[in-house]
């Protein structure tokens, strides 16, 4: 069982009791470490949503709701954690890397559910929302999950030459 997360609990706890709107880092942050999902992601209308919108309705909090739901947190369009949580304490490395700690600290594994906030009745789409095919037209992660693979299968380096 892997308990490494639970010391860092309490202090979470007494942290996230101040933190709400201040746990954002941007894309920008997280582009170091994904780039493949980062340069997926630029190319999504997720990237450009509020070019969609006219200057007024930019600061139309109605319309931002959707297009916008962090711009008031200095994150604008639908950023990474929109949909992966707020990032301050999931971010650095030594959290990434294990996958418990970092959703005890934020990281959220986004839902159909969560698509369905913005995704509704109300949006302007002809079609009603497909989950299976929107996931497919939104993928950033198979780029990265073969990245992974292929760091996880490569050969050992090999052995040194044995001196006589
Ligand atoms: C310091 C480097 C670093 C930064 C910055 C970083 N990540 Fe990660 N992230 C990792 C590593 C390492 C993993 C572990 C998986 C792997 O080896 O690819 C990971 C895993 C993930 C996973 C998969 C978790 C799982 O267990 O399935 C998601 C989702 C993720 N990161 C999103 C983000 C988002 C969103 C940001 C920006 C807010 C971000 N990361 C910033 C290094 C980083
Ligand atoms: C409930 C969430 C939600 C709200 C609120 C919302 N939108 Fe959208 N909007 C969407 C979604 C989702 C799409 C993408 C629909 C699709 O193509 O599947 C979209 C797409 C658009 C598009 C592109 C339309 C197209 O045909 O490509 C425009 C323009 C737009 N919205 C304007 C607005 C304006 C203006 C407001 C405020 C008055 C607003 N939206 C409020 C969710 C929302
Ligand atoms: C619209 C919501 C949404 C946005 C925006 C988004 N993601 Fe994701 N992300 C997802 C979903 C959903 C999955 C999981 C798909 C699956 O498992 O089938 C995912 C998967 C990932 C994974 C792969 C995790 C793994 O299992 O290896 C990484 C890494 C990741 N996202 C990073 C990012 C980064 C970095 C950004 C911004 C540059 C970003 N995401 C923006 C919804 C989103
Ligand atoms: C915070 C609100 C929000 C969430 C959450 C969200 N989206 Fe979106 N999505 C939008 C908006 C707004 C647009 C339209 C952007 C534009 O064109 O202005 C959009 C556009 C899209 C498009 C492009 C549609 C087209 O006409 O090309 C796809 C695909 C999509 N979203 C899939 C997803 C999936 C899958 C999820 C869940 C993992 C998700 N979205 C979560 C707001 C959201």
């Amino acid at each position: 069982m892997r308990t490494s997360g639970f010391w860092l609990l309490p202090l979470f706890l007494l942290v996230s009791a101040s933190a709400g709107a201040a746990d954002l880092v941007g894309p920008e942050s997280c582009k170091g470490c994904h780039p493949a999902a980062y340069t997926a992601w630029q190319l999504s209308k997720h990237a450009r949503a509020t070019d969609s919108l006219s200057e007024t309705q930019k600061k139309d909090a109605r319309c931002l709701s959707c297009h916008a739901p962090d711009q008031a947190q200095g994150v604008t369009n639908v950023s990474c954690e929109t949909c992966h949580g707020g990032g301050q304490y999931y971010a650095p490395s030594y959290v990434m890397k294990d996958p418990e700690l970092s959703r005890l600290v934020g990281l959220v594994d986004p839902s159909e559910k969560l698509c369905r906030t913005c995704h509704d009745a109300s949006s302007p789409s002809l079609r009603p929302f497909n989950f299976v095919e929107s996931l497919k037209a939104i993928d950033h992660w198979s780029a990265e999950r073969a990245k992974k693979n292929a760091r996880a299968e490569a050969p050992p380096p090999p052995e040194p030459a044995k001196k006589k």
